[in-house]
């Protein structure tokens, strides 16, 4: 197991390599090293999680969004510094197989000799019956809702600020006719090369709608430990090659889901922010019924006609590992919603978006319960301030916040 000293460690490392006021996109920095985070083991968790992401960001290219003050050049090369890299991917096995490889062994368990093809025809009428998406149904009844939906676009910006990256590097390579059926469906996650309509700038439209920053990596110190978790599953599995059939699963349960899912959040959003830009949710309601059929048609079911059903109960374990991963973040983020309500309703909350200026120190329920009934200003994620840490104290495990003053 890795030590709050090697983290601490990497967060030294990793803030040198970021340099002072870094731009979001290669702003590397983790909360890991201040005096006594390493004595709340959540606190270690969610600083474990934050150094795994940035090991996976450091796979793909990123650019900041203008050429800031000094050589860009000479800073390009400082952020891809192959040694400094190799340092932190020392770290990335042994930190996916403390993080990760619970939930994925007990996936592949569930899905021992399960056959793919009933699987699959089983999962689309399944997840349409669903009722609707408990957290825009929580949204319609809350008078918070906004705040609410800020944090829910903030949360999922650790990946569709970048979507489809972490499945672009699932398809490079060499592997017959599936492949490029994969790369069609990746092409339309790219906009089919027409910038505006890459799906990561239809989340960003959202997210300006909101009032929110559309910058890659800005948030990064208001994603919670679900949010990364979500962020590292998905990531594990598309950036390493031996899970290329969990790989399948994942895009099987994804696009099933998203199409799904996404309706929820086109009507929500047509019915309480109808100003709101909500092309990015009405655009997978249409396209990943698409995707789906070309997962099941083109991929999945050939891999398993080729190399048998042994694949096919690893498509699976990724469906399922993919349907826990989802289900945690969704339940998580409702819980941390129903919270801030609670302490809202007490007087002890107020909406504020996350102001990117003032990013504060990383502080977890448990760490606020030690804090007693003192005030504070607690921003946590996207939804405003929490006025006393007794009141952030009983925030879901997992919860995380940015005190701006304690005792204040
Ligand atoms: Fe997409
Ligand atoms: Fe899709």
């Amino acid at each position: 197991m890795i030590g709050a000293a090697q983290i601490a460690e990497i967060g030294g490392h990793l803030a040198v390599r970021a340099g002072t006021d870094p731009p979001a996109a290669w702003d590397l920095r983790i909360d890991a090293g201040e005096a006594g985070w390493d004595t709340d083991p959540a606190r270690l968790r969610h600083a474990k999680h934050q150094a795994l992401m940035r090991a996976y960001q450091a796979r793909y290219m990123l650019l900041p969004e203008d050429a800031g003050g000094g050589s860009i050049l000479a800073r390009l090369r400082r952020h891809y510094d192959p040694a400094e890299m190799a340092r932190l991917e020392a770290l990335r096995a042994e930190l996916e197989h403390e993080l990760l490889a619970p939930a994925l062994e007990t996936a592949k368990q569930a899905a021992h000799g399960r056959n793919l093809a009933a699987y699959a025809d089983a999962l689309l009428p399944e997840l349409r019956a669903r009722p609707e998406d408990a957290f825009t149904a929580f949204l319609r009844t809350s008078p918070q809702r906004e705040a609410h939906y800020r944090n829910f676009l903030i949360q999922s910006s650790a990946d569709l600020l970048a979507e489809a990256s972490a499945s672009a590097l699932g398809v490079v390579g060499e592997f017959g006719a599936p492949q490029s059926a994969l790369f069609r469906i990746l092409i339309d996650e790219f906009g089919y090369g027409a910038h505006g309509r890459k799906h990561s700038v239809l989340y960003r439209a959202v997210m300006r709608d909101f009032g929110l920053s559309d910058t890659y990596n800005a948030y990064w110190p208001f994603f919670d430990t679900a949010a990364l978790e979500l962020h590292n599953a998905i990531h594990h599995l598309f950036q390493n090659p031996r899970n290329f059939f969990l790989q399948v699963g994942f895009l099987l349960f994804a696009e099933t889901a998203y199409q799904r899912s996404t309706r929820d959040h086109a009507r929500y959003l047509a019915e309480f922010h109808p100003d709101a830009d909500a092309r990015y949710f009405a655009e997978h309601t249409h396209i990943d019924l698409h995707h789906t059929r070309m997962v099941i048609d083109e991929v999945a079911v050939p891999l398993v006609e080729t190399y048998g059903e042994e694949v096919g109960a690893e498509i699976v374990a990724g469906a399922e590992l993919t349907r826990s991963a989802f289900a945690r973040a969704g339940e998580h983020m409702l819980a941390v919603s129903q919270a801030f309500d609670a302490a809202a309703e007490a007087g002890l909350a107020a909406s504020a978006p996350p102001d990117l200026a003032m990013l504060g120190v990383a502080i977890t329920p448990t760490a606020a319960a030690r804090l007693g009934a003192a005030p504070a200003r607690i921003q946590v994620g996207g939804l405003g301030l929490v006025l006393s840490a007794a009141a952030f104290a009983a925030f879901p495990p997992g919860a995380v916040g940015r005190t701006l003053g304690v005792g204040a």
